[in-house]
């Protein structure tokens, strides 16, 4: 495929020579006398380099690199001048132009320059492509961002128009992420995929108005599992180059799905499995513990008896960190067997007011409000306030946590007579989540927090499953997060065909 060289000069004797001369090493020239014609060629070929005389009437050399530019960004720009001129052509360069041409030409340094702009072209090219495709991989993580990144990279490296990515799902292609304008017809961009894919290399075809559809299959495994397909609708003919680029474009893309593929099932599989060696670890730690607990105990009384006050006051840290110990065991333990609810009548409000004054006393952060906003007509009910303590401690001390000072935290109930149900709702103005985060909240160990154990928002969740309701998260990065909580009342009915019998 010849490379493509518009030249613009107002001389038309300088248009021929340079048209011959272009010719002559091979190249592909549009030449033009006329900048208007220029921008009209810019506007339906893709260049792979211009020539533009600095002085011409009435638009000058830099305006009209500037317009191209406006059309090909990336386009190098050769600006050519006469002797006298250098300073102004310096200038040019400072503005965009990727070097300049003195007249009269001399063969070799007319070659060479060519050569170098060109080269640089591609350099640019590849540069950019392998910057996009190291921040793809980059991004390990949720899959809908990968092919994000994946499509819009592919139209920034190869100035498409737009780029869909097709994966197979169960025998049908499904479009996963697209970027650029809307696609005209989408059939015609499935059916370029189901060409790449059958055929296991790129191909080309005509676009659905006047461009071009390339597709490059996406082998992620085995076989093809999709295809990435790019169209341009500006009469650009595609060349080897971009089907190259976007081969090796989607070869890449290709390890960066695999590896989200791999990175998601590992990180579940050793979630899974840190899961359950903490809860033996825990397990084995229950009664050794138990036992250190007694002989604290038993030292504290001794050295209680023989005066020693230092001693007994030694003997109670020792006995209030095991019981720390315990509770941390026994949390974790809770994973592997659920806890019975043990409910008693219990105040909604009294206990959201325990929780805060706890959570308060805990959090070091200055100038923070507090605000409370009760609905006095929620009755006492049958809960298991113990359990409910551990999902409220946690959602009002995150909550707390996230703010920064003069941030407000604000704990809101409201109550239904009808369905027998409190809202709570815990709100802060703190530093929200980003969607990764959010993805991943209730996901055991999952933490953030250089101090965090990770397991605050699956034991509130759990909590607030047992009791039959339900927790959902809203938040903003930056602007904050609002927890609901839905309880009901009342314990949920038995099973069917337990009741009555
Ligand atoms: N209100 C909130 N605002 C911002 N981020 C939050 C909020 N609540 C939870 N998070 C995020 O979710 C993560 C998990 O929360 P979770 O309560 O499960 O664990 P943790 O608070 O980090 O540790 P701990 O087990 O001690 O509670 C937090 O580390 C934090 O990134
Ligand atoms: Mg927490």
């Amino acid at each position: 495929m010849k490379r493509k060289i518009l030249v613009v000069d107002d001389d038309t004797a300088i248009v021929e020579v340079l048209e011959m001369r272009l010719n002559a090493m091979g190249y592909d020239v549009t030449a033009t006398a006329d900048p208007q014609a220029a921008i009209a060629a810019a506007d339906g070929t893709r260049f792979d380099l211009a020539l533009i005389d600095l002085r011409m009437e009435p638009t000058d050399g830099i305006a009209l690199m500037e317009a191209v530019h406006g059309r090909q960004p990336r386009l190098p720009v050769l600006i050519m001048t006469a002797h006298g001129t250098i300073e102004t052509a310096v200038d040019a360069v400072q503005r965009g132009a990727f070097d300049y041409l003195t007249k009269p030409f001399l063969r070799d340094e007319l070659r060479a320059k060519i050569a170098r702009a060109l080269a640089s072209r591609r350099w640019a090219r590849d540069r950019e492509r392998l910057l996009t495709v190291g921040q793809t991989l980059a991004s390990s993580g949720i899959m809908a961002r990968v092919l994000d990144a994946v499509a819009q990279g592919a139209v920034e490296t190869t100035e498409a128009d737009r780029c869909v990515v097709f994966q197979l799902e169960h025998g049908r292609l499904v479009p996963m992420a697209s970027a650029g304008s809307p696609p005209p017809s989408w059939p015609a961009l499935e059916a370029a995929a189901a060409a790449a894919m059958t055929k296991g290399l790129p191909v080309t075809f005509p676009g659905s108005e006047t461009g071009a559809i390339v597709a490059a299959p996406l082998v992620v495994q085995k076989g093809p599992t999709g295809a990435l397909v790019i169209e341009t609708a500006r009469g650009i003919e595609p060349n080897e180059d971009d089907l190259e680029l976007l081969a090796l474009f989607s070869s890449q893309a290709a390890v960066a799905v695999r590896t989200t593929h791999e990175l998601e099932g590992l990180r579940s599989g050793a979630l899974a499995a840190l899961g359950r060696m903490a809860t033996q670890v825990a397990h084995e730690l229950k009664n050794p513990l138990a036992g250190l607990r007694l002989y604290a105990r038993h030292l504290e009384q001794r050295l209680g008896k023989g005066g020693d006050a230092e001693g007994v006051g030694l003997a109670q840290k020792i006995t209030s960190t095991v019981d720390h110990l315990a509770a941390v065991v026994q949390e974790i333990t809770a994973f592997g067997r659920p806890p019975e609810l043990h409910r008693a009548p219990a105040s909604v409000h009294a206990l959201l007011d325990e929780c805060l004054s706890f959570a308060q006393a805990k959090c070091e952060t200055p100038d923070i409000e507090v605000f409370r906003a009760y609905d006095a007509a929620c009755p006492t009910a049958p809960l298991d306030v113990r359990e409910l303590r551990k999902a409220f401690l946690n959602l009002v001390l995150n909550g707390l946590e996230a703010l920064a000072p003069g941030g407000r935290l604000t704990v809101t109930t409201g109550y239904s007579s009808e369905t027998r149900t409190v809202t709570i709702v815990i709100e802060d103005t703190g530093v929200g989540m980003s969607e990764e985060t959010l993805g991943r909240i209730f996901d055991l160990f999952f933490t953030t927090k250089p101090q965090g154990t990770g397991l605050g928002m699956a034991v509130a969740r759990s909590v607030v499953d047992l009791h039959g309701g339900e927790l959902t998260i809203h938040s903003t990065l930056g602007k904050g997060t609002r927890v609901n909580v839905r309880l009901p009342l009342e314990p949920p009915p038995p099973p069917a065909g337990g009741a009555g019998a």
